[in-house]
């Protein structure tokens, strides 16, 4: 006759040839298949070789005793999930708290009614495929969750420099700005130690800092003599405008904000809203200063490029005064030990 494949496996374990015999017994009239073991280091080899779907243990065996067995598989990540239950003649009741304590599922008394063990072994079995199929379940889906996630940040991640793209075509003289300001960002935030999830933020928000100049009329961008006070003034609305195009992006992160204020200075000077200090977000006092850096170092439509030399000096000029003074600290020593610089020509 052939046997149903998919049949739990249940291993009675007990020292005593008639109790084994019995139970053994017992459950095979369930269409179970039992394998037995009448010492615990046989049951060990016995479970090592196959698996079984529950146990049925005695604790009081020579040698290697239940409690034993019950901590070995529990302590064991190949094991611990099968259920134990203890079937003994210990009526103790320390003794049955210790067995739950190692992490039996059920203690049954000896002697016991045929009836009520198999319907507790049943009991259990279906618990156990039921905590498998929830395991597997929550194992899938967390990963799917983690696909969909990183697809998410992709997409994102090609909006953004897609963003990018449009203003620096407009705007030909600062075209490469945006990135080169956003690899100075990265390098400071890791070297400041900064949280990986915020310093992803800071790339996103420093590759399209200047979203706003998108508002701006091209002649005035790439003018190439000094600007009006009123062309100025337009240039100056560009924080501003960046923000009102990002702030109803639910970005994972404070994007619209860093862009608002990656022209704000620590006294106050800055623009548009001429806040101070740490009324600024870091990752905006970090854009501020990798900004400064990158502007000063290269050309613009009205000014040649006065060099990184000149760049590094103003900001430790203003050291704490207009620029946060650990973040200067960090951007001079990357540039001054030669672990950065802006490696393509502008
Ligand atoms: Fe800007």
């Amino acid at each position: 006759m052939q046997m149903p494949a998919n049949r739990d496996r249940v291993l009675v374990i007990d020292d005593d040839p008639h109790s084994l015999e019995f139970l053994s017994e017992i459950l095979a009239g369930e269409n179970l298949k039992v394998l037995s073991a009448g010492s615990g280091r046989s049951a060990l080899e016995a479970i090592t070789t196959k698996a079984p779907s529950l146990i049925l243990l005695d604790i009081n065996m020579p040698g290697i005793d239940g409690f034993e067995i019950c901590e070995k598989l529990k302590a064991d990540v190949r094991y611990c999930g099968i259920p134990i239950i203890f079937v003994s003649g210990v009526h103790n009741h320390k003794e049955k708290i210790r067995g739950f304590d190692l992490g039996a599922v059920d203690f049954i008394s000896k002697p016991y009614h045929a009836d009520e063990l198999i319907a507790r072994v049943r009991t259990h079995l279906e618990l156990n495929r039921l905590r498998t199929k929830l395991e597997a379940e929550v194992a899938l889906r967390t990963k799917e969750l983690f696909h969909s996630f990183k697809q998410m940040r992709k997409v994102l991640e090609a909006i953004v420099n897609a963003m990018a793209v449009i203003v620096e075509t407009r705007d030909p003289y600062t075209a490469g700005h945006q990135r080169r300001v956003s690899q100075l960002s990265l390098s400071i935030a890791e070297e400041m130690k900064l949280d990986k999830e915020v310093i992803e933020g800071l790339q996103m928000a420093a590759a399209i800092h200047d979203i706003g100049k998108i508002s701006i009329p091209a002649e005035i961008l790439t003018k190439p003599s000094k600007l009006t006070d009123m062309e100025f003034n337009l240039i100056k609305d560009h924080p501003r405008a960046g923000y009102a195009i990002l702030k109803d992006i639910e970005f994972p992160w404070p994007i619209a904000r860093m862009v608002l204020e990656h022209h704000e200075r620590l006294d106050g000077s800055g623009y548009p809203q001429g806040l101070k200090g740490r009324d600024m977000l870091l990752e905006s006092r970090i854009l501020a200063v990798a900004d400064v850096v990158e502007s000063m170092a290269s050309h613009r439509p009205y000014r040649p490029g006065m060099g990184i030399d000149t760049a590094l000096d103003e900001i430790e000029n203003n050291r704490g005064i207009l620029y946060d003074a650990d973040v200067v600290d960090v951007c001079l020593r990357l540039f001054q030990e030669g672990r950065y610089s802006f490696g393509d020509p502008r």
